[in-house]
């Protein structure tokens, strides 16, 4: 397949998650779009901490940062080589593991940062600061890979909705869905993106809309609720959506809303797309059926920017994230390729055991 060009620079300019040499520095996500600042992280608890408070978000970003939490950790760290510093580095890579359980991409980066370790010599830290660097200049490359194998799928002038934020801010850099938008634009596939505002914590609405119009894209935000009704209108041919965990069966972990997209995607006959890296793929749980699903604190929905908008003294249930089922996913887009309608043994073809 011939590659297209892009103006990558054009398309994405947004890196959430700078490594300074000596300090990680985190694009603060809870403020953006009103304001852009980064937040300083000194060590692997401030990192953590800055995972669960959603500063950094998105599956692979919170990988990449996670990375850098174990660089910032091994400072503290006194060890001949990188056996000896495993087992003293091991409790921070606990706490960087634990700051939340959905998207597999957490746990994928810190193996790969267990599994250099253990054979580092004298020079581990370097070892353990190369491996960090190199996660995220993989994901950046297998995001501009996706964004061109996803575009290749849809037809010239679609509209496409997505959810959440899947771009730039969540990940190295281009995005997974939503580089799959910019390769489209770019070439004129896609001729209007509809984005969904993504309650409770507003990623679309705050982040994929201001990451959208950094590039040039003008998207039209919608409330959640209207989702099946702008299908019903003809308007959307493709929901591209990004992951948290992909499981061997083809099952899809991804932000609260994306199941009830798939459902009203196949009522109407518009098609499901979900990218992202291999790094999201998990072939070790059989099925959604066995994803720890994030519910975080019941007061994310009692309002919106810190004024309250729910009566008092009402309970409420937060899960952030929903399992779509493989057989509501036309394809799975990774940067080995398009997997058309998943099932586990498609997903053991392009992934093995
Ligand atoms: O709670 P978040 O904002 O971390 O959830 C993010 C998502 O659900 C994204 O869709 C997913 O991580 C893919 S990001 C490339």
């Amino acid at each position: 397949m011939t590659e297209p060009t892009f103006d990558f620079d054009r398309y994405d300019r947004i890196r959430p998650i700078r490594w300074t040499g000596d300090a990680l520095e985190l694009l603060d996500q809870r403020k953006l779009p009103f304001v852009v600042e980064y937040v300083r992280c000194d060590d692997a608890d401030a990192v953590a901490a800055a995972i669960h408070a959603l500063t950094v978000r998105g599956a692979p970003a919170i990988g990449i940062a996670a990375a850098w939490g174990v660089v910032l950790a091994a400072r503290d760290i006194d060890a001949a080589d990188g056996n000896a510093a495993a087992p003293q580095l091991e409790p921070a890579l606990q706490r960087l593991n634990a700051a939340r359980p959905t998207a597999v991409n957490l746990a994928w980066a810190l193996a790969r940062m267990r599994r250099v370790l253990v054979a580092a010599g004298a020079d581990w830290r370097d070892v353990l600061a190369r491996e960090a660097q190199a996660i995220a200049d993989e994901d950046l490359a297998a995001n501009r890979r996706m964004g061109a194998l996803g575009a290749a799928l849809i037809e010239p002038e679609s509209g496409v909705l997505t959810h959440c934020n899947t771009g730039s801010l969540a990940t190295a850099g281009f995005g997974t869905a939503l580089g799959v938008i910019r390769a489209g634009v770019a070439q004129g596939r896609i001729g209007k993106v509809y984005a969904g505002e993504t309650r409770p914590w507003l990623q679309g609405a705050r982040l994929t809309v201001w990451e959208l119009q950094q590039d040039g894209i003008s998207p039209t935000l919608i409330a959640d609720s209207a989702a099946a009704h702008l299908m019903k209108t003809g308007a959307v041919h493709w929901v591209v959506v990004g992951a948290d965990r992909i499981c061997a069966n083809g099952d899809v972990a991804n932000k609260i809303g994306t199941y009830q997209l798939a459902i009203a995607a196949r009522h109407h006959g518009v098609r499901f797309m979900v990218a992202a890296p291999s790094s999201t793929v998990d072939m070790a749980t059989p099925s959604g059926d066995q994803i720890h699903i994030e519910e975080r604190d019941p007061g994310e929905l009692f309002g919106v920017g810190g004024v309250r908008t729910a009566a008092e003294e009402v309970g409420a249930w937060n899960p952030v994230f929903d399992v779509t089922p493989h057989e509501l996913i036309d394809a799975i887009v990774t940067e080995r390729g398009v997997i058309e309608r998943p099932d586990e043994a498609a997903m053991r073809t392009a992934f093995g055991a």
